[in-house]
């Protein structure tokens, strides 16, 4: 079969038993993700219509009353997950503890937990550019069939069992791994299905872009202000071109297919940056790894931080192994 042809739905089936202990547990909460995104892309590609539909606050034509997207995507990621009953536990930025799933159900079996980002850059809704959502899957840590607890989400990246983005852009893309490569899928919103569109993505080893927000640079350590330094000086392939859309599901998307480094440093005002370490960067980063890139906090690898609190910010430089590398230099440089 032409690879271009294969839906998201025959990929997820054909791969189901190369998963180690493949039961089709996995296979079937990927399908439930699958889902959820049709149906926030559904509502984010309504945004720019909300003075016509009904803006937060307002009562909808169903007498539904209108919520703010983060908050829709929220829900509708968790209602979706809870309702095909196959995750323990779920863990959102827009929760402020975890959800246990079924825990006074015996009977119930299921292994995974999952933690989301339902709505990443949302900032950039109300001006129509793109935005995301990012998910992160784990296996319990406690016993199957007791409610699951804070130890079962606290866990370091390496242990990801899956992870991936949809970006809501120009057209709307599932991209994943299962630990085995990076694969993305494009939506065709007219019949509502995702296609293999890009197989085996890969950060090219290096490239000439850079994504910070610039805005922030007197607050930067002196290894981050070298480096950005380094970027805009006239030498060999440089300066580099500078683009930083704010959405880093978007960022990432892009510094991946043409080769660049995204940058969230920690700051004289944020002492661990900005981005969340479970529904940020522990997937990106198992993404940027499975893609032939490399994701730190400037000294150390991302998915090796012990996280110690669900909500936890961590310094995050991600993408182009060679440019991650050389950033990393320079903040060895003032350390
Ligand atoms: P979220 O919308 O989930 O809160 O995340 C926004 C994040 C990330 O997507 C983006 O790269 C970053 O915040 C932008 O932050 P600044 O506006 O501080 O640059
Ligand atoms: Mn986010
Ligand atoms: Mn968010």
């Amino acid at each position: 079969m032409d690879k271009k042809n294969t839906t998201l739905g025959e990929f997820i089936i054909e791969n189901q038993s190369s998963f180690q202990y493949s039961s089709g547990e996995l296979s079937k909460l990927i399908n439930a993700i699958r889902l959820a995104a049709k149906v926030v892309n559904h509502e984010v590609n309504k945004a720019g219509l909300i003075d016509i539909l009904g803006g937060v606050g307002d009562t909808n034509i169903q007498g539904e009353d209108q919520q703010k997207l983060d908050v829709l995507a929220n829900d509708k990621f968790i209602q979706t997950l809870k309702n095909r009953e196959i995750v323990c536990g779920i863990a959102s930025e827009e929760e402020d503890d975890f959800i246990s799933v079924n825990s006074n159900d015996e009977k119930h079996q299921n292994k995974y937990i999952v933690l989301i980002d339902p709505l990443d850059g949302s900032s950039n809704i109300d001006v129509n550019v793109s935005v995301g959502t990012i998910f992160s899957i784990y296996r319990r840590v406690t016993d199957i069939g007791t409610p699951v607890t804070l130890k079962d989400f606290l866990q370091p990246g390496i242990n990801q069992v899956a992870a991936g983005y949809i970006v809501y852009g120009t057209s709307t893309m599932l991209v994943y791994t299962t630990g085995d490569g990076v694969n993305g899928f494009t939506l065709n919103p007219a019949i509502g299905t995702f296609y293999l569109s890009h197989p085996n993505m890969e950060f090219p080893e290096t490239g000439t872009i850079y994504s910070v927000n610039e805005g922030n640079y007197i607050h930067f350590p002196q290894g981050v202000k070298d480096y950005i330094k380094y970027c805009q000086r006239e030498e060999e392939d440089r300066p580099y071109t500078s683009r930083y859309i704010g959405s880093l599901v978007s960022d990432f998307h892009r510094n991946m297919i043409k080769g660049g480094i995204y940058l969230y440093p920690k700051s004289s005002v944020a002492s661990n940056g900005k981005l969340r370490l479970l529904y940020e960067c522990n997937p990106m980063a198992f993404l940027a790894e499975q893609a032939n890139g490399k994701a730190s906090n400037g000294y150390k690898r991302i998915l090796e931080i012990q996280p110690t609190e669900l909500h936890e910010r961590v310094p995050f430089f991600c993408g182009s192994r060679k440019m991650v590398e050389k950033a990393e230099e320079f903040m060895a440089a003032q350390a």
